[in-house]
């Protein structure tokens, strides 16, 4: 047995097994169930199946390894190397064969389902499992006596070398075929799609011989404010090109509500803003693969998270059941389309578009998105997210139950509706300080990271200059004014006089603090109004309202973890968070930001299938909380008013920082605040 058999052991998977001598390596890779990838079947043409035979001694495995445990350089691999190079000590697995017992690993990128690490402020890993892939295949070609079409030939190659049943292809794509087949003398590539839940595969590409490219896909992370997206590389989850739109639907209505009011007294103003949404997305898209210098047509998938209203809008339908109790979603299933039906005509013309699931009526596709990038539901300890956008997206749980609802934010903490707001971009205030004793700010603005008190900041600056604050800069602005005694616990700024620092200047009734005024040199005057802690107060409320209705539900006062998330990206400074009250208390060191996470969730579901079957999974188990029509809500919106609470005791906040004891309320004009609540 032993003269006709050898052991394989891979690594790091260990999968180990017996295989005939004379086995091909990626044979032996398929027979053990070991990842290791390949476009071409084996014949030597992708050299995506390389590998890295060991030699020697590997006590750990109880294997010795000989030279010749492989079999030698064929040709094949010899044309290979000649002209695209091997790397040294590589194989290619198809070509390699097994001739004694052996060690082979596999690196990262021949790996199907590799893991690769996400850059951001939670480093995790996404597994790549793409819904969509490249398969070449060599077809039989036609023959008069036997006849059969090229499709069904294609089917028959696909079944063959890679156990693809059943593929359809548009009629769109059959004009592609004869041609591609004949061009490549009956081989072609193809980009084949691939159903989760066991649809039918769908042909989406074809290519004459071995297609050398790329497929891409998009993350599609649709904001009632901003439409941000990545184009991802299909094969490695390597985002190529990232940018962000406003969403033109706010010249309907600047928050959800007032887009669903607008389509309810418009007639047809539905279809305005589906068209307006889909036009903004298809371009983003065009921009993304210019940017990257990726053709259109190699972006063959999209997934996107949103939250129901604009669900709804993107989708066509219309919103207005979601606007009144019981906010019934026309689904709440996951939605897999055709890219077409989203108005992504820019890409290519059969790609495909996967829209997660809803959780319920207020709580959408976004928040489904979180939840599978922060996986509550995994979680031992007790764990608040909040995804902060003009909605905010809160879950709270462990792996026993997760809870969920939505909360009105306001576009505040976008950097929107604040007097000197901006998206966050270069030229942006993004981080303050300001001196609790001289009462002088000092900041930092994206795209540098120099204090506007280093040397050399104006210089490092000089590009972008000092163009606005952003929502992380806001945050930390008014918390500042907080903590330096600026800003008093209802929120009122302090006169001159009553602060001591001139930076605090008369603004109508009320006044603004000077953060920066370049006036002098043609420059900006940055100020935080009455209007923008008011706006900061609303937003905050809201966010700690819904937090703090979840742990009513679930019956607990305190939490173990707090994640952030949003619009603030990743940089958002739990202490600020916390004196601002945007959060419940909880020990700071547990307060961490994790940028995008719904950004993070449709890229998640973007690359790897079975994070679609989870997704859908798991929304079943979380449950909802409506805050639109529970009392509490509201009676925790307003106790949450004041600077960081009215009666909450906050003692982890304590514990760290002191905020001063000042009152600025003379009884005289706070007119915004009058204005607002009459609003
Ligand atoms: Fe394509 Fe080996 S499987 S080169």
């Amino acid at each position: 047995m032993s003269e006709e058999t050898a052991l394989v052991i891979f690594t790091p998977s260990g999968k180990r097994g017996r295989v005939p001598l004379g086995t091909p390596v990626l044979a032996a890779a398929r027979q053990l169930g070991v990842d290791l990838d390949s476009v071409c079947g084996g014949r030597g043409i992708c050299s995506k199946c390389q590998v890295s035979p060991g030699q020697g001694s590997f006590p750990k495995h109880g294997v010795t390894v000989a030279k010749t445990a492989l079999s030698d350089w064929n040709a094949v691999e010899a044309r290979y190397d000649e002209k695209r190079g091997l790397k040294e000590g590589r194989r290619l697995g198809c070509q390699a064969l097994v001739q004694s017992d052996v060690v082979i690993d596999v690196p990262p990128e021949s790996q199907v389902h590799k893991q690769v690490v996400r850059k951001a402020a939670t480093e995790r890993a996404i597994t790549m499992d793409p819904a969509t892939r490249l398969f070449y295949v060599e077809v039989r070609e036609p023959d008069m006596h036997e006849p059969s079409g090229d499709l069904q030939r294609i089917r028959e190659a696909l079944k063959r070398d890679w156990d693809i049943d059943d593929v359809q292809a548009a009629p769109a794509l059959l004009g592609k075929l004869q041609p591609a087949l004949r061009k490549g003398k009956w081989s072609v590539t193809l980009a084949v799609w691939q159903d989760h839940r066991g649809g039918r595969p769908a042909i989406l590409d074809i290519w004459p011989g071995y297609f050398e490219g790329r497929l891409h896909g998009l993350a599609i992370d649709l904001g009632s404010t901003t439409i941000a997206a990545h184009l991802c590389d299909l094969r490695n989850g390597q985002v190529v090109a990232s940018a962000g739109v406003m969403n033109p639907q706010i010249r309907f209505g600047e928050d959800l509500m007032s887009r669903v009011s607008y389509a309810m007294m418009n007639p047809g103003g539905d279809a305005e803003m589906t068209a307006a949404v889909r036009t903004a997305m298809d371009g983003l898209a065009l921009e993304l693969a210019t940017e990257a210098g990726v053709s259109p047509s190699e972006i063959v998938e999209a997934t996107v998270v949103c939250n129901p209203v604009m669900h709804h809008l993107l989708l066509g339908i219309d919103p207005v059941e979601l606007g009144q109790a019981p906010f019934a979603l026309a689904t709440s299933d996951a939605v897999n389309t055709e890219s077409g039906a989203i108005g992504l005509g820019a890409i290519n013309p059969l790609a495909r578009a996967y829209i997660l699931p809803c959780i319920a009526g207020h709580v959408g596709a976004d928040c489904a998105a979180v939840a599978l990038s922060e996986e509550p539901y995994k979680a031992d300890d007790l764990v608040l997210i909040c995804d902060v956008g003009t909605n905010a997206e809160i879950l709270l749980g462990n792996k026993d139950k997760v809870l969920a609802c939505s909360s009105p934010t306001g576009p505040a903490f976008e950097g929107a509706q604040i007097s000197s707001g901006q998206r966050a971009a270069p030229g942006a205030i993004e981080r303050v300080e300001i001196d609790p004793v001289t009462k002088e700010p000092r900041f930092r603005v994206i795209g540098s990271d120099l204090w506007s008190d280093d040397p050399g900041f104006d210089a490092a600056i000089a590009v972008h200059g000092v163009t606005g604050i952003c929502g992380s800069g806001i945050i930390e602005a008014v918390a500042e004014m907080r903590m330096a005694g600026l800003v008093d616990p209802s929120g009122l700024i302090g006169s001159a006089e009553q602060t001591g620092t001139a930076r605090s200047i008369p603004d109508g009734r009320t006044h603004s603090y000077v953060i920066l005024d370049a006036r002098d040199d043609d420059g900006p005057l940055i100020t935080v109004t009455q209007g923008d802690i008011r706006a900061i107060q609303l937003a905050k409320s809201a966010l700690y309202a819904g937090a703090r209705l979840l742990m009513d539900e679930l019956g607990t006062d305190t939490l173990d973890r707090v994640v952030l998330a949003g619009a603030f990206g990743a940089h958002i400074s739990p202490k600020h968070a916390m004196v601002l009250g945007m959060i419940p208390d909880c020990d700071l060191a547990h307060v961490t930001s994790a940028g995008n996470a719904a950004g993070t969730g449709a890229r998640i579901a973007l690359c790897d299938i079975s994070a679609r079957a989870r997704i859908e999974a798991e929304v079943h188990r979380i449950q909802k909380v409506e805050t639109a029509i529970e009392p509490r809500f509201q009676e925790h919106f307003v106790a949450a008013n004041a600077i960081p609470h009215a009666t909450a005791p906050f003692p982890h906040l304590s514990s760290v920082v002191s905020l001063p004891e000042v009152s600025f309320n003379t009884g005289g004009g706070d007119s915004s605040r009058r204005r607002r609540r009459r609003s």
